[in-house]
């Protein structure tokens, strides 16, 4: 088990290891999730795609080129697109040894695996739906996977699961079709539109480059679909004076690659 390095701490944001632990473990496979938990930090973000027979599986890009061996393995498949190719097809390639050595054979996970490895080691999950226009009804599916694996119960609604997009579309989406869902809308709308999410949006999730504490209470000010004061969650953040001046901001949530010297710097261990 994890501990919640915001609990006791109220005016510090909770620490989210973007795509796991990424700077320790190639991103967002089950080490990454691992690697996490063995630095103690509770929140994970990944991101989700869908292979060409319909398994939802955890990967960034929306080709298998950065981040596995799938060039290699299935020349002349270019642009080697995730949704190209089959689950069992993707079960093969290693995406592990482009991140190092120690990491040869690691898999692309399914959500399935990966939501599960989350549960094992009692972490909370930050699931992006990732480039949702190219995967039609993926929001429904997402879902659906997440009820069977009893994500959808009360406990994980309040505590543990966000769901997030930059796509306004997908968020509204998964809103109507289970409206407990907390969704975060990725990127920064401006100030006068914000009003346009808080119907479906629980949080406002930008990156740090252009934030300022003005914004953040902005975002604060806003109530979202739950009756609650809508939170931010700022990325990707991986310096210590970065993560010191966002914590100043009042940021409810840092997403960092480092989540160990994020940690570090906003919590001193
Ligand atoms: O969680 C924020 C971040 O993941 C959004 O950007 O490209 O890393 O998915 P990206
Ligand atoms: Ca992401």
């Amino acid at each position: 088990p994890v501990h919640d390095a915001r609990a006791g701490s109220a005016f510090r944001p909770s620490v989210i290891a973007h795509r796991g632990a990424s700077a320790h473990a190639p991103e967002n496979t089950l080490d990454a999730v691992d690697e996490a938990a063995s630095l103690g930090i509770l929140w994970v973000e990944n991101d989700v795609q869908r292979t060409r027979d319909g398994e939802l599986v955890v990967i960034h890009d929306d080709s298998l080129r950065r981040t596995t061996d799938a060039e290699e393995v299935f020349p002349g498949r270019a642009p080697w697109k995730v949704r190209d190719f089959t689950a069992a097809e993707i079960a093969l390639l290693d995406a592990g040894s482009w991140f190092g050595a120690a990491y040869t054979g690691v898999r692309v996970p399914t959500l399935k695996e990966y939501v599960d490895r989350v549960e094992h080691h009692h972490q909370k999950l930050l699931l992006e739906v990732k480039n949702p226009e190219l995967y039609p009804g993926i929001e429904q599916q997402t879902l659906k996977l997440l009820s069977n694996e009893g994500w959808l119960d009360r406990r994980h609604l309040t505590n543990r699961l966000i769901v997030q997009s930059f796509s306004a579309d997908s968020l509204r989406t998964v809103h109507e079709l289970k409206p407990g869902v907390r969704t975060g809308l990725l990127g920064m709308p401006a100030l006068a539109d914000l009003p346009r999410y808080t119907g479906f949006a629980d949080l406002i999730n930008p990156s740090y480059a252009a934030l300022s504490p003005a914004y953040v209470s902005a975002v604060h000010a806003l109530t979202g679909p739950h009756g609650k004061p809508m939170k931010v969650f700022v990325w990707t953040v991986d310096d210590p004076a970065t993560a010191e001046a966002v914590a100043g901001y009042d940021v409810d949530g840092v997403i960092t690659n480092k989540p160990d010297v994020v940690r570090r710097a906003l919590y001193g261990y």
